[in-house]
């Protein structure tokens, strides 16, 4: 449903010229008919952030963002498009034709119940961080796991005791009221009617989104019952399959490259040892919304998963999902000796790890060698499956000369010529090329 008629909407982007709009935030320089400068969206030392007052668009050439003057003000503070053009209206003194308010309502009190819900988990946060000092369990374990009082207080590490409702009744005492509590996804709701705590003897993970909002946790047994790790429910803030633990910290890090792990004390174990351009997915599959995610703060992926089989079939499915973000270069960290980058500081310390990081592999490197290991090269029949095997990767592949390097590799291995794995490639695009097709007609 519109909100605004069509001619507004244009006469308020006609009234707010975009580079005085855009020059409140970010200093430009004119470059022939445009302006340039560093583009706020992404972290960046040479200007790709380009602005066209004369076609009222600003656009990065660095990490894509681009739009009208309406967009700029939508994503640069973080507003709904009514709110920005709202405030574009009353920038350029237009009157804005009254509207329906149904949908501004909705949004302001979606927003409003965010907040509401990131406040509850703030303060369930510092509930779980006071836990610690009286929990010799819990300090025990931080002991076993190596972490010190500051890495527990900077990563805002806590402990859920092993209680009924004390949280809930903490909470209560604070004045939050069960449904909100409850929507937090702090507690669960028994048959008879009473709350009860969601997290229960366990180690507290505190999840922050982009923003630093505390949207969710993830709470870790302390011994070896299962299930192992427990998140916090999907609700209105928090998705698993959508935010990365530690995305908070990473995008400020100036690095050009992260490092993607599987698990929250990899993330920790590398942020401390330096790397604070780490993230962690939180026990799903990474998807789409977090590549784009990465691709916004960063130009590289380096993938870091556990080096069991379950990881490394992680690693594929993630090169595959990465590679849907035209722009992201993505590359492989393979551990090889130890199962987990958190096992693997501890154990050879950060300058090993260090160099491994140097020497990583991209994805495509990663994967000829990854395959190569399952096939016996010198029989025909086993290497006409690795080839199969991976030209579903190298088809992932969307510029020629790059197909070419690869191709000329995976040749070189086996003594097939170069020009046939590509023409193979090909016949993979073009066979999910009809799928999608397919899907299309139906
Ligand atoms: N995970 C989960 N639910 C589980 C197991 C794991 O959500 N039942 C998620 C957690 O985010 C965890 C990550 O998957 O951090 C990786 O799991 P795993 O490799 O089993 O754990 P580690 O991170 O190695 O944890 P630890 O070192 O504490 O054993
Ligand atoms: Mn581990």
């Amino acid at each position: 449903m519109p909100l605004f008629p069509d001619y507004v909407i244009k006469e308020v982007a006609d009234k707010n010229d975009i580079y005085d709009v855009i020059s409140q935030t970010v200093s430009l320089k004119k470059s022939g008919s445009s302006y340039i400068g560093l583009c706020p969206f992404h972290n960046e030392k040479t200007p790709s952030f380009s602005v066209s007052p004369r076609r009222g668009i600003f656009k990065c050439f660095g990490c894509g963002e681009g739009g009208d003057v309406i967009g700029f003000v939508m994503k640069n503070e973080n507003l709904s498009f009514f709110d920005a053009v709202t405030k574009l209206a009353s920038r350029a003194n237009i009157t804005l034709p009254e509207v329906k308010n149904f949908d501004k309502d909705k949004s302001e009190k979606r927003k409003e119940k965010a907040q509401h819900i990131y406040e509850i988990n703030k303060e369930a946060a510092n509930y779980f961080y006071s836990n610690i000092k009286n929990s010799p369990e819990a300090i025990a374990y931080f002991k076993k796991r190596e972490l010190s009082s500051s890495q527990v207080k900077a990563f805002w590490l806590g402990y859920a005791p092993d209680s009924w409702t004390g949280l809930f009744d903490h909470l209560v005492s604070k004045g939050y009221t069960e449904g909100d509590i409850y929507d937090a996804g702090l507690i669960r709701r028994h048959e008879s009617g009473r709350y009860y705590d969601y997290f229960r003897n366990r180690v507290m993970f505190t999840i922050f989104d982009s923003n630093s909002n505390i949207i969710g946790f993830g709470g870790r047994v302390l011994d070896d019952s299962k299930p192992k790790y427990l998140n916090s429910p999907d609700s209105s803030v928090f998705s698993k399959g959508k935010n990365l633990y530690s995305i908070n910290l990473a995008k400020h890090s100036k690095k050009k490259f992260c490092i993607l792990c599987e698990g929250y004390m990899d993330a920790i174990a590398l942020i401390s040892a330096g790397y604070d351009n780490t993230v962690a997915t939180l026990g799903t599959a990474i998807g789409d919304s977090q590549a784009r995610m990465l691709s916004r703060f960063f130009e590289e992926v380096v993938i870091c998963y556990d080096s069991d089989d379950a990881g490394r079939n992680a690693t594929n499915r993630a090169i595959t999902v990465l590679r849907g973000q035209d722009k992201l270069k993505i590359s492989v960290l393979d551990l090889k000796a130890k199962k987990d980058p958190d096992e693997y500081i501890k154990t050879y310390g950060k300058e090993r790890f260090n160099s491994m990081l140097n020497a990583r592999k991209t994805d495509m490197e990663y994967l000829i060698d990854y395959f190569g290991e399952n096939y016996n090269l010198k029989k025909s029949d086993e290497k006409i499956r690795y080839i199969s095997e991976l030209t579903q990767y190298l088809s992932l592949i969307p510029t020629k000369v790059e197909l070419d390097v690869y191709a000329s590799v995976v040749a070189e291995k086996t003594g097939v010529q170069a020009s046939s794995i590509i023409s193979q490639c090909g016949v993979k695009r073009a066979a999910g090329l009809a799928i999608s097709r397919e899907i299309l007609m139906l």
